[in-house]
């Protein structure tokens, strides 16, 4: 299939080139500050999702069959810095992407989040229940799901998928990335202890995107995670266990001991019906996550 890849520089989008690329698709890829690293793309092309219309022409000339989109402005700091680019890059572009995969009659896979909800449930969060999100962050993704489903009502999927681990492209997205580049800095990162999240590999998300691209029958808003449930506190307690580091390089915290952080989730969980059931890929465990993971610098532990 020719694929146009949107998001390709960053931690998901790379994951889905090399899988894309492994499987012998013709991968164009696009990106914004830095050129994609993935051997065997077809092309790579600069693209400023600011002004997502310059994209009409290659989509004319291209003609895909399949538009992936990950670009987005992923952190909810830097959305809350600046809203506008947020706006246009996590709302006006999923708009245009499914105006114009209509038109070319193109399958529209777009990423979305687990922050499409406040995390106040109890339960895990099935597709179909009512998202509330508490940032805006979270707003801009709800706001880009509606657009999507909204323009393009035949044949998108919307893939929400949870805190994302794995190798970034230049070692600085994904959560142990993250937290050993604030160990290597001479901090002692506080993590909480009452926040559970479902995280899941870059890899494993790329290889479900994969057979979405592949599969026409699936339409609508999936949920994708890793088949564990841990605190960030756990999951930091993990990684430092796998790179054979001290527990006591982090701190555990509790959100409810401190009412500034009331408002963060307690429960980001998925529940993956009905998806689970109908791809071969299967959720991929934390210690199965925690296997693919590189350190990019050596810490000074
Ligand atoms: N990472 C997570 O834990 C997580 C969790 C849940 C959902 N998600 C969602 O998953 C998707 C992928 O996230 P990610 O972590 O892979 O993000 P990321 O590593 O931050 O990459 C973002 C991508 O968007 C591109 N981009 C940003 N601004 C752009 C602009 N103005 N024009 C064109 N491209 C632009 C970047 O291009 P350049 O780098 O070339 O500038 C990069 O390729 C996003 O929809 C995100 O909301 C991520």
């Amino acid at each position: 299939m020719k694929i146009l890849l949107i998001g390709s520089s960053g931690l998901l989008g790379n994951a889905y080139a090399e899988a894309a690329v492994r499987r012998r698709h013709k991968v164009i890829a696009l990106y914004n500050q830095h050129s994609p690293s993935v051997d065997g793309v077809h092309q790579s092309i600069q693209f400023d999702a600011t002004q997502p219309e310059s994209l009409t022409a290659t989509c004319l000339e291209l003609w895909p069959d399949a538009i992936i989109n990950c670009a987005a402005i992923s952190s909810p700091a830097e959305v809350d810095a600046n809203p506008q680019l947020a706006e246009k890059v996590n709302v006006a572009l999923p708009r245009f992407l499914a105006q114009i995969s209509t038109h070319i009659g193109a399958r529209l896979i777009h990423i979305s989040t687990d922050m499409v909800f406040d995390g106040h449930s109890a339960e895990s969060y099935r597709s179909t229940d009512m998202p509330a999100p508490n940032n805006l962050y979270g707003q801009t993704k709800l706001m880009a799901e509606r657009e999507v489903l909204e323009h393009n009502p035949e044949d998108p999927v919307v893939l929400r998928i949870p805190i994302l681990m794995g190798n970034s492209p230049r070692g600085e997205r994904s959560v142990h990335e993250k937290l050993l580049a604030a160990i290597q800095s001479g901090e002692k990162p506080k993590l909480f202890c009452d926040e559970i999240r479902q995280p899941c590999s870059a890899s494993n998300v790329a290889e479900v995107m994969l057979e979405l691209t592949e599969r026409r029958d699936l339409h609508g808003i999936f949920h994708w995670a890793g088949s564990d449930a841990l605190s960030r506190f756990v999951m930091g307690q993990r990684i430092l266990q796998h790179f054979g580091l001290p527990l006591d390089s982090i701190e555990s915290v509790c959100k409810n001991d401190d009412p500034d952080f009331a408002n963060r989730p307690t429960n980001l969980t998925f529940n993956l019906h009905p998806i689970v059931s109908k791809l071969k890929t299967k959720p991929a465990s934390f210690e199965e996550q925690l296997k693919e993971l590189t350190q990019i610098r050596p810490l000074n532990a």
